[in-house]
């Protein structure tokens, strides 16, 4: 096996973050979480299998960052009030705990943040309809406005 092929296994440090191998694990949904976006026991244990498969590095999945309008999906994992971060504090430790860096992708579902599990319309207006399968209806228009937007110069 060539040299660069091991490298992959090889330590690496960002900063004062001394990383055990340059493998990273992506963010990905996972649909575990409980109800109201907090972290549950299969959460943990998914992320601890993957933890204790040997990566470097895991990001864990977005995280929507208020009850208003983030919301990306009705089964997402939240870090938007202060009795999710006992939870959160839970994975990070368990990840860590296999010398594996934790990190956490926070998000803000935007123009593709589900109206059925936000009590506001989402803030950011677009004439452009979510795909996430493809550019097929980059074209097509959305079909009403968030209420707040139905006069919007710039709409
Ligand atoms: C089931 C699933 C869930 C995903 N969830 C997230 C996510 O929470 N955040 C994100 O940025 N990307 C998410 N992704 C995208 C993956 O991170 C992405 O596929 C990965 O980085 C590989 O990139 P590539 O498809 O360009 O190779 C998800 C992908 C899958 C398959």
């Amino acid at each position: 096996m060539s040299e660069s092929k091991w490298k992959l296994l090889e330590p690496f440090r960002i900063g004062t973050l001394c990383l055990k191998n340059r493998i990273v694990m992506p963010p990905m949904e996972c649909l575990l979480n409980g109800a109201d976006g907090s972290v549950n026991q299969a959460i943990i244990d998914y992320y601890e299998e993957a933890a204790r498969g040997g990566v470097g590095t895991i990001i864990v999945q977005n995280s929507y960052i208020d009850e208003k309008a983030s919301r990306s999906a009705l089964v997402h994992l939240g870090v938007y009030s202060d009795h999710l971060i006992a939870g959160i504090g839970d994975l990070a430790e368990t990840i860590k705990s296999y010398g594996v860096a934790a990190l956490l992708q926070i998000s803000h579902g935007g123009r593709q943040a589900n109206p059925a599990a936000n009590p506001y319309c989402p803030p950011i207006r677009s004439c452009i309809k979510p795909d996430p399968c493809g550019a097929a209806s980059l074209a097509a228009p959305v079909k009403s406005l968030p209420a707040g937007l139905a006069n919007n110069p710039f709409a």
